[in-house]
């Protein structure tokens, strides 16, 4: 307890990020400087890396995700994701030369295993729900690090829906533009926060649908590949309209903003498995990869419709350049750029925003985001190593 309360008193925190995605292709790792908190939050990402899953690890979380699992195989893989997050940070830190000593804290994620809002299951007695694993009290113990876990319960304890948790971060990194700006964040599912420049445009944050769970599902599904590498296999396809139109029909997209969503809802069962085989796999690649980027492009129009909106991307989906230009031209009133600009690497975003989180839970003061409409509280529990 004095080892944390020393922590909050620092003048600069360094704190390991570590995320995993609904993508589930692999655990990022964020060693993050952090000065100050809230709105003065200063942050440099020191390194950064994606460890990717070995296929039977892959597989047997998309199972669990999937509900193709029992409860034993959910409590061992609960232990067994912490277990395996102490290792990469511990090896990672080796592979820095990051002396043990001079980090703070952990921040893990953990891996999303079902997210449960209300909007998709509709019993108001149970509200939004969402469950991740990885336990952290593995990750304190083997690595001797204070670690701050499962950051998603107390933003629904407090009234939100577990997700997106992003706009902590873009708040307090980007708000201070001229323009109004919109932060894309495309991994499994696509979310964004829309940081309005005019005092009286409340800022939000959002799910849109699909980012690369459609895509990914197909591709692991019908070519037994992770996902389509710079688009090259949905590039070669025609967009299949019926399909599109079923597509399109979907309940979430017609639902309002503020809303939230996972790949329980977005994936390959909203087809009929009869309609999907007789068509081309590249042409049902280019089909997903236009649905999606229309399912984003149709959301964000709504609000940046007239003013021109400067889009930061980042996520995985934004190595993708079909779907970044099917954007580009669903979107011309927009301007995009990478976060990069900001010297934060896209790819890197959500473990940082997760470091962000702990740094906030342990020094920062939760009243500075009443203004913004996101539930102000100290996100996180914390396991101590001893
Ligand atoms: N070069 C690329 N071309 C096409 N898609 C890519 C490329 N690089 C990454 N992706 C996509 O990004 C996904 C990973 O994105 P990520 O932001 O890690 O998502 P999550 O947060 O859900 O884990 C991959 O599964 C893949 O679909
Ligand atoms: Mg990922």
């Amino acid at each position: 307890m004095n080892q944390l309360h020393h922590i909050a008193q620092k003048p600069a925190r360094r704190i390991i990020g570590v995320m995993s995605g609904t993508s589930i292709d692999g655990l990022d790792i964020a060693q993050c400087l952090f000065h100050h908190t809230g709105t003065s939050t200063q942050v440099e990402v020191e390194a950064f890396t994606t460890i990717p899953y070995e296929n039977d690890f892959k597989e047997a979380l998309h199972r669990i995700a999937q509900k193709q699992t029992d409860l034993e195989q959910l409590t061992l893989w609960h232990k067994r994701f912490g277990v395996y997050t102490a290792e990469q940070v511990l090896q990672q830190l080796r592979n820095w030369n990051t002396d043990k000593s001079t980090v703070d804290l952990i921040a893990s994620h953990g891996q999303t295993i079902f997210h449960a809002p209300l909007q998709t299951h509709h019993r108001e007695e149970f509200g939004d729900a969402t469950l991740q694993i990885g336990d952290a009290d593995q990750i304190a113990y083997r690595t001797g690090i204070i670690t701050l876990s499962d950051f998603r319960q107390k933003h629904i304890a407090a009234g939100g829906a577990g997700a997106p948790l992003a706009a902590y971060t873009d708040w307090l990194l980007f708000s201070s533009e001229v323009q109004d700006v919109v932060m894309l964040n495309i991994g499994g599912i696509a979310n964004y926060t829309y940081l309005p420049c005019q005092p009286y445009k409340k800022m939000f944050s959002t799910d849109t649908g699909p980012g690369n769970t459609l895509m990914d599902s197909w591709m692991r599904t019908r070519e037994g590949l992770p996902y389509d590498k710079d688009a090259a296999l949905a590039s070669k396809g025609e967009v299949i309209q019926p399909m599109l139109d079923h597509l399109l029909k979907h309940p979430f997209l017609q639902l309002q903003v503020p809303k939230t969503t996972g790949p329980e809802t977005f994936n390959l069962d909203i087809f009929e498995t009869t309609q999907l085989n007789i068509f081309n796999s590249a042409d049902v690649m280019a089909t997903l990869n236009f649905f999606t980027a229309y399912s984003i492009a149709e959301n964000i129009k709504q609000f940046a419709s007239y003013l021109p909106v400067k889009i930061y991307c980042s996520g995985g989906g934004a190595h993708n350049p079909l779907l970044m230009q099917h954007l580009r031209n669903l979107l011309p009133q927009c301007h995009f750029h990478l976060t990069e600009e900001k010297n934060i690497p896209g790819d890197a975003k959500e473990a940082l925003l997760i470091a962000l989180l702990a740094n906030e839970c342990i020094a920062g003061n939760p009243e500075i985001f009443n203004s913004t409409g996101l539930p102000a509280v100290r996100l996180g529990k914390i396991s101590l190593p001893s």
